[in-house]
């Protein structure tokens, strides 16, 4: 079982997101399973020119980590997608990250692979942060786990701390089973609906989305109602 963590905070392993995300994989690497964590303010992560040419089916004109991030997903059964609160939303890093990852957010590419959204906070906007992480999750097909956010204040009380900590623990001790026994997630009920959103998006700028188009038309899912029998 191989599980890769994307953060996005610059505080790399040292931060309040990696010391959740810590809590969360307990269970994980209890199981025997592998993690490899990628802090993406370490790496070389450019933002999108808006070229396009991901719809087109072309390969990105940017030359640096993205690509290789793209394909250490597709090899792992599961991702921890992480980030700390920056002003309402995801940090600036990894906002860049999901923009030059359209393509994966309009060709669910990751259906049956597994996913948890981790946002931490000083108090305001982690639940709505760790929403949008898992939206961006269930729009590249994973099954949706759970959300976990947390809030990290200088006069956090213990209590709260431990009661998020086993919170965390109980989530990955559940992707840990979610892992084993190819659970489905149609949890939250908007996937499906997403979904139907983007065949049509995609239908109807066929010549745009040429890329999309092909991919979504090579496995009949223009065609057939969403999601195709048995899916979810
Ligand atoms: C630029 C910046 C913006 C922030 N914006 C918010 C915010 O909007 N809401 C909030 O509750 N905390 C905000 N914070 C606090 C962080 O979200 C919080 O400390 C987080 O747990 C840090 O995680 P990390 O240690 O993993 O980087 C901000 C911090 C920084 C540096």
């Amino acid at each position: 079982m191989k599980l890769l963590v994307l953060n996005g905070s610059p505080h790399a392993g040292e931060g309040n997101t990696a010391a959740l995300t810590a809590e969360l994989l307990k269970p994980w690497r209890e199981a025997g399973g592998e993690v490899a964590e990628r802090y993406l303010a370490r790496m070389d992560i450019r933002p999108c020119i808006a070229e396009a040419r991901c719809l087109v089916g072309e390969p990105c004109p940017i030359k640096d980590e993205v690509d290789s991030i793209h394909r250490e997903m597709r090899s792992a059964d599961a991702l921890v997608l992480a980030s700390p609160v920056y002003v309402f939303s995801v940090t600036a890093q990894l906002k860049a990250f999901l923009d030059r990852s359209m393509s994966l957010l309009h060709r669910p590419e990751m259906t049956g692979k597994h996913a948890v959204a981790v946002a931490t906070s000083a108090g305001m906007g982690e639940q709505e942060t760790a929403r949008y992480l898992g939206a961006c999750c269930e729009m590249m097909g994973y099954n949706l786990v759970g959300e976990l956010a947390g809030v990290f204040m200088v006069y956090t009380r213990p209590n709260d701390r431990d009661s998020l900590f086993a919170k965390a623990q109980r989530l990955g001790e559940e992707l840990v089973e979610a892992v084993r026994e190819k659970r489905k997630y149609p949890k939250l009920g908007i996937h499906a609906a997403k979904h139907r959103f983007l065949r049509d998006l995609i239908q109807r700028n066929r010549k745009l989305f040429k890329g999309d188009y092909a991919y979504w038309k090579e496995r009949g899912w223009l065609e057939t109602r969403w999601p195709p029998k048995g899916e979810y």
